[in-house]
Parts: structure tokens; sequence; C-alpha cells
């Protein structure tokens, strides 16, 4: 099966064909994300909140980050899988990011990293792309300055902030990115940057006017209750799915119903026997 690529992100753009994005952190979701035809798989660092209960991305480390996307690329056929660099693997120096990507390549088997920032992260994006390795943007709310921003905020709502959203995607784009995320910018805003840009926005909370949207797929299956951001569509219940199946689940170990004869393996009656006689008790 042919792989979605970075080139493909440009066919689409130029063809208006929306891309669709959605998170994955193991190999069974990747695998079912995958078969069900979505383009693209990113490897979110979102994987500190929702697969590992951390308050935000911070605490995110390389590790993390290749353990999972390694599981994701051996469950996606099809999709492109886009793995996070994750908080200070890339903001310290051009080397540390070229070297921290290359591992995401290497180890975590991407087929692109994606890095949070625009005008400040240019060179960082420059030299990762010159050493053959395409990259995803992220700007407007990017979750790693959550510090910086004093909490999770939309982006770009006044003049200023405006432009300095547009500088950002303008930066990105112009050191060689082939996408780049918009996440948490008024919907107009990000319309006006994918109508100005050559290459496509992806949107999470950024409107219908991006050239692809992107999902953290706990939120859109309602199986992470600790927030909700008012962008998040509820695709399924799964989480109140997998709630009741859990409590059906420890009921039937508790009133005996559970394991049946049929989850059973055999044994015959003579080996046991057998079995039994050399252990010196009886068949019961
Ligand atoms: O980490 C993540 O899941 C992301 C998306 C929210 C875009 O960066």
């Amino acid at each position: 099966m042919k792989k979605v690529t970075a080139a493909d992100f440009a066919a689409m753009k130029a063809g208006g064909e929306k891309i669709s994005m959605i998170t994955s952190y193991d190999y069974s979701t990747a695998k079912l994300a995958d078969i069900a035809g979505v383009d693209s798989i990113l490897v979110g660092d979102s994987l500190g909140m929702v697969m590992l209960g951390y308050d935000d991305t911070i605490s995110v480390t390389m590790d993390d980050m290749i353990h999972h996307c390694a599981a994701v690329a051996r469950g996606a056929q099809r999709a492109f899988v886009i793995c996070d660099m994750p908080f200070m693997s890339y903001q310290t120096s051009v080397y540390d990011a070229v070297k921290n990507a290359g591992r995401l390549m290497k180890e975590g088997r991407a087929g692109a990293v994606k890095l949070e920032g625009g005008t400040d992260i240019a060179d960082q994006i420059r030299a990762i792309v010159k050493a053959s390795i395409p990259v995803c943007g992220h700007i407007g709310m990017t979750p790693q300055s959550v510090n910086a921003f004093g909490g999770f905020k939309v982006q770009g709502r006044s003049i200023d902030a405006a432009r300095r959203v547009i500088n950002d995607a303008l930066a990105v784009e112009e050191a060689g990115a082939f996408a780049v995320v918009l996440e948490c910018v008024p919907a107009k805003l990000a319309k006006y940057i994918s109508d100005r840009l050559t290459i496509p926005t992806i949107g999470i909370g950024a409107g219908a006017g991006c050239g692809g949207q992107v999902l953290v797929y706990q939120d859109m299956l309602s199986m992470y209750s600790d927030f909700t951001p008012k962008f998040v569509r509820r695709f399924a219940d799964v989480g109140s799915e997998m709630r009741k199946a859990f409590s059906a689940y420890s009921e039937a170990v508790k009133d005996g119903s559970f394991p049946a004869a049929e989850h059973e393996f055999k044994i015959s009656d003579e080996v046991m026997e057998e079995v039994i006689k050399a252990e010196g008790g009886e068949l019961s």
C-alpha cells in the first residue's frame, strides 16, 4: 500500500482536498485509524496529558516520543506518521534540533517531525529540512509555551497578535515546512493565513478554512474527561462504552459468570486422572 507523504499533502492542497489527521500513540489505535482511511497520524506530545496523566506537555521526553512513535509506525501502513518534538528537544540549539529530529526518524520510524513555534525556531526548521527530514510547523496556541502564555488561550485576537501569527506562518513556510498546524486561532484569521500560504494548514480550533483538521482521538471519542476544549466534536461516546464494559466485566468476574466454558482450554479426563494419580490425589 502506498504511504501518504508530504508530496501528497501538497497535491491535496492543490486539488482542494481536505487533509484528515488524528493523534495516535499506540499500535492498535494507529491500525484502526489507518484502516479507516485517515491521511495522517500525529504522535502528539499531547500523549503526556491523555496517556500519561500530566497537566501539560512539558514533562514529555524524547524517549517517550520514540517509544510511542515506533508503536504507531508499526500500525500505520498508509497514513503519514508525524511525530512531535518534545519540549526542549529543539529550542536549545539548531544542533539539538537536527540530532533529535534524526532520532525520531531513525528510532521512532516517523515520516516527519513537528515543532512548535514560528520566527523563533525558523533556523531549526531550516536545518532539519536540510537534513532531509520533512517538517510540519505548529503555531498559534502552542501548548509547550503554556507557561509563557499564562494558560491554554486563543492566540491572534488583537491586531498585533494576529500579525504575529501571520509572521510565524510565513516564517515556517519560508524555512521549508511542508505544512503547518494552526491551533486555537480565530477562524477568519486562519482562513486568511490558509489562503496566503502555499503549504497546507491543519487546523485544531481554527475553523473550516484550513487545508485539513486534526483532533486528539481521546477528545473526539469522549475518552478524556479532565478537560474538553470548545473546538472538539464528540464523534462517538467510546468513553462511556468502555466504562460500561469494564463494569460488566468486573461484575461477571465477581459473580463467576466469566470465564464460561467456551473460554476454557480442555484437557482429557484420562490425562488429568494420570496427573492427579501421579500427584497422589483423586479427580474431583
Ligand atoms: O500534541 C498534539 O496532539 C498536538 C495537536 C493538538 C495538534 O500537537
